[in-house]
């Protein structure tokens, strides 16, 4: 078992120049990625577990039918999670897997490397003919480091590829494209448009463990960036745009407030009523999604959803050149 960890923890230039421009925007914005310190990823299992949040329970029904035809149809031999967080849905792969297989192994993609170690710590133990590797990296900057191409089953769960702006997501499946072989599959989960009040609910448990889990962004740029975010001076919200078809996460300033973070050479002065956006997560239409792998030369093999229509797993091959 082997954890490729990556450059250091310490905040680079560019990353501290991207945050800076994305903080200094009309609506300053954080990218998601920032949730996930321990604390955040924690919150976010919790989140997994929460009657109104959907998406985990609808996209486990159909791993739990689907993924013995997923992995047959795949022909694949080696497994790749982008964001695998806590490392519970690959074991239905896992345990679909052909017995036969001995050159088999699973690598693991997650910003968090606590998560990635104790995910594979677990995994190892429960699936002792198979190869595991960790990689704590970030699934837009990191995709080349995923391992050389062939018979490689890249799967990108939970609908976290809504988390993309419609242009990064282009960039990212294009990127993936031109690394695939032909004999790589791709499997993503994508959350699909209904009605909004039923997506709503998802993102405002009356917990208030969203609400915790947005709030604490801020403590991890206070830590990262040597801010001075006062967490209890924001508030949760997060709403449907029907126009572009995602959900909005934002914190909303109950007071005025001055912020300052050293550590970017910022300072963010915020009047009450004023918003940080912190995440979008889109819903795509069958069509929307089918037009968007198009556009970026990759295929859709098979598609597999729950007799509602709320979720999709697909299963994507690179076009034919
Ligand atoms: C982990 C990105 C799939 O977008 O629904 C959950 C994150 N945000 N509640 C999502 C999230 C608020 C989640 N993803």
């Amino acid at each position: 078992m082997d954890v490729a960890v990556g450059e250091s923890s310490r905040p680079s230039e560019a990353e501290r120049a991207a945050l800076r421009e994305s903080l200094s925007r009309a609506l300053p914005e954080i990218p998601p990625h920032y949730f996930y310190d321990d604390v955040g990823s924690e919150l976010f299992e919790r989140i997994t577990a929460l009657d109104v949040y959907y998406p985990t329970r609808t996209e486990i029904a159909i791993l739990e039918h689907w993924a013995p035809r997923i992995v047959e149809r795949s022909g694949c031999q080696h497994l790749v999670e982008l964001g695998s967080g806590a490392g519970r849905k690959i074991r239905l792969l896992l345990d679909a897997w052909p017995r036969s297989q001995d050159d088999w192994s699973c690598t693991m993609l997650d910003i968090n490397e606590l998560f990635v170690r104790q995910s594979l710590a677990r995994l190892a133990a429960d699936y002792p003919r198979c190869q595991f590797r960790g990689v704590v990296g970030n699934f837009v900057h990191d995709l080349d480091r995923l391992g050389p191409p062939g018979q490689r089953l890249i799967v990108f769960f939970a609908g976290t590829i809504g988390n993309l702006h419609p242009h990064e997501r282009q960039a990212f499946l294009q990127q993936l494209a031109a690394g695939m072989g032909a004999r790589d599959r791709f499997l993503v989960g994508i959350d699909l448009v209904k009605d909004p009040a039923r997506i709503e609910a998802a993102y405002n448990d009356p917990q208030g463990v969203t609400a915790a889990f947005n709030r604490n962004t801020l403590t991890v740029l206070n830590r990262r960036f040597q801010g001075d975010f006062d967490p209890s001076a924001f508030a949760h919200r997060a709403f449907f745009d029907t126009h572009h078809a995602w959900i909005e996460m934002r914190l909303r300033a109950l007071r005025d407030t001055s912020v300052h973070l050293r550590g970017l050479d910022l300072r963010l002065d915020m009047h009450e009523g004023s918003e940080i956006r912190t995440e979008i997560s889109c819903k795509f239409t069958r069509e929307r999604f089918v037009r968007d792998l198009a556009d970026a030369g990759l295929w859709v093999d098979d598609w597999f959803s729950d007799p509602e229509q709320q979720f999709a797993l697909v299963l994507v091959r690179r076009a034919q050149v």
